[in-house]
């Protein structure tokens, strides 16, 4: 166990943390040139393609130093996009130590600061590092002073590399050996796993990445899921190297995956805590917190037909992907589908992309709503996450939103227009720091209101430079209503909204305007309607229009005729038809988003 370091790299999006273990990787030997071709930690192609990093994924490496002592290095790679926090959490509470990677162009930025915090108050030993020094753009002084002010980590201990270049990489390689403790516990005791990470492989079932925190655990071994009681015997064990190696056997302070052979997609929820069946011990393995979802969304397959895949595919997401939250919703408009819960956008959009992709699925998302939180006159609570549900509600005392509490980091020069944005999205200012190159603000501000491009917003009047970090802190009074949107004089209940009262009439006729851009002429008029209860509040229409595609073809020529017959084909199936109605499915999700 003396050989053995693990820890996390935590850093803000596109700081460096892929290239760096990469880097590591590559010093390492675990990796040909050739298999080096890519980014081997980002494996999933939605992470190659969006270039961030979704999933915690670990790495066992083997670095010899230059005493040629042998150490095992184990390292939990972490997202850095605000939406998944979470993730961040959950592979801090499987380490020692944390390298909190700055970007010597960018500085520090607002999540690094909130992981950072997160990391010292779960007592890990913080390494900061100070990377893309290569580039004529850096400013290592300027960086190196932020550290010291904002973070409060003196600057004798950052170390400077490049991950592109490798410089600096041995250092960094060193000092994890020398700063961080080797894990703490027992070869003797009863075996206690943390399950780091769990996802489903069609050949092997289930595969959890864990942590062995006490004992040894042995292939063919039975084990028990602490909270659940349910028992298992261990098929296969091995570690990442980042390829996947074979092995018997895993011992107190290692991280490695075993696979049960099972499909059961629940039994290995992330954060559970893993024993031996016939020498079980009670003791859950805390620190680890499973995060609410902050935002719902009705999801609903296109085809009917594919409900059952739908679940299924769901299932299997929310396997690891504890934040993910499903129920089944049932729409007049849109038929069987499920209420989903997610951390962000960002996140929604993956899931959705996900599902898409993985599963063939075709989708449709509502747009998202927060959860509120009501109080009836005889005290009872009840949260609302469906705005179709909000006019069954009766006896209703008080109406309470989500506030986030936020934290803005950003050069002085753009604080006028952020501070004009937050008070746009009803924000309440709670406090002003000023640092020499850096402010924090920090803000109250309705969840409602950042779910809908306040992220985006804050990047583009700041050039890019504004960074945010938001938790919810508590649910506040607030004034609600359920607007209804109705097309051709029917209620579409997928497309009702909760809105702030404030400015409803300007809100709506916003809203109905932007459903008439996104609606297709049809062969008839379409009347949009937004209505509060039997008040008509906005409306607009759809003037009709005889569409034929053949009109554009002069000639006669046949296979450009059926080139565009084949177009419309394709842009007939992203469309839902309700009624004779034919709305394009990003109306759904897109009507909030002006
Ligand atoms: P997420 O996975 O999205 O959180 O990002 P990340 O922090 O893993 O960043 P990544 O390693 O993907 O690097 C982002 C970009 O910065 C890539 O284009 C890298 O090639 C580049 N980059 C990383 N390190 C260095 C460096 O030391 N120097 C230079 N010049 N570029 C670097």
């Amino acid at each position: 166990m003396k050989n053995i370091r693990n820890f996390s790299i935590i850093a803000h999006i596109d700081h460096g943390k892929s290239t760096l273990s990469d880097r590591f990787i590559q010093i390492c030997g675990g990796l040909t040139k050739r298999e080096m071709s890519n980014q081997v930690l980002d494996s999933m192609d939605l992470e190659k393609e969006r270039g961030i990093t979704i999933k915690a994924q670990g790495v066992t490496i083997k670095y010899i130093n230059q005493n040629n002592k042998t150490f095992y290095l184990n390292f939990i790679d972490t997202p850095g996009h605000v939406d998944f926090s979470y993730e961040v959490s959950r592979s801090l509470s499987a380490c020692e130590g944390a390298l909190l990677i700055v970007d010597a162009c960018q500085g520090v930025e607002a999540q690094t600061l909130a992981t950072c915090n997160m990391a010292l108050n779960m007592n890990l030993v913080v390494i900061p590092i100070l990377n893309k020094i290569d580039l004529p753009t850096a400013n290592i002084q300027k960086t190196t002073k932020e550290i010291e002010d904002i973070i409060g980590i003196s600057s004798k201990d950052i170390i400077k590399c490049s991950a592109k270049t490798g410089k600096g990489i041995i250092d960094v390689l060193n000092k994890i050996i020398t700063d961080i403790p080797a894990p703490i516990g027992s070869l003797h005791t009863k075996l206690q796993a943390l399950i780091i990470d769990s996802w489903f492989d069609n050949y092997l079932g289930v595969i959890s990445l864990i942590r062995i925190k006490n004992g040894i655990l042995k292939i063919k071994e039975r084990i028990q899921i602490v909270s659940t009681k349910k028992n298992y015997f261990v098929n296969q064990m091995g570690i990442f190297t980042p390829k996947s190696k074979n092995k018997k056997i895993l011992k107190c302070g290692e991280i490695g995956w075993i696979t049960c052979g099972i499909k059961d997609i629940t039994a290995f929820s992330v954060g559970d805590t893993i024993t031996l069946y016939n020498n079980p011990t009670k003791k859950i393995i805390s620190g680890f917190q499973k995060i609410k979802p902050k935002i719902f969304a009705g999801l609903f397959p296109v085809n009917t037909e594919q409900y059952e895949v739908f679940r299924t595919a769901l299932g299997k997401l929310s396997l690891n992907d504890s934040a993910l939250f499903y129920e089944p919703e049932n729409s007049h408009a849109l038929g069987f589908g499920f209420k989903c819960g997610f951390l962000g956008l960002l996140h929604m959009e993956i899931i959705q992309a996900r599902l898409e992709r993985e599963y063939n699925l075709n989708i449709i998302a509502t747009s998202p709503t927060v959860i509120y939180e009501i109080e009836t006159t005889n005290k009872n609570i009840i949260y609302l996450n469906n705005p179709s549900n909000l006019s069954k509600l009766q006896k209703i005392k008080e109406f309470r939103e989500p506030i986030a509490e936020c934290n803005i980091l950003t050069p002085p020069k753009y604080i006028g227009k952020i501070i004009n944005l937050c008070l746009k999205k009803r924000g309440i200012q709670k406090n002003i720091t000023y640092y020499e190159h850096q402010v924090i603000l920090k803000y109250e501000i309705p969840i409602s209101e950042i779910i809908i491009n306040f992220f985006d917003q804050l990047k583009s009047i700041s050039s890019g430079y504004a960074s945010l970090e938001y938790n919810f802190k508590y649910f506040k009074k607030t004034d609600i209503v359920c607007l209804n949107i109705l097309i051709n004089s029917e209620k579409i209940d997928a497309l009702s909204l909760i809105l702030h009262r404030d400015n409803i009439y300007r809100k709506s006729k916003k809203i109905v305007e932007k459903i008439k851009s996104l609606l297709p002429r049809q062969q008839f008029n379409i009347s949009i309607q937004a209505a509060l209860g039997n008040n008509i509040i906005a409306s607009s229409t759809v003037k009709q229009l005889r569409k034929n595609v053949l009109s554009k073809c002069y000639g006669g020529d046949v296979s450009r005729k059926k080139k565009l017959l084949q177009k419309q084909k394709i842009g007939k199936k992203k469309m839902k038809k309700i009624g004779n109605i034919k709305i394009p499915k990003e109306t759904f999700f897109s009507i909030l988003s002006n």
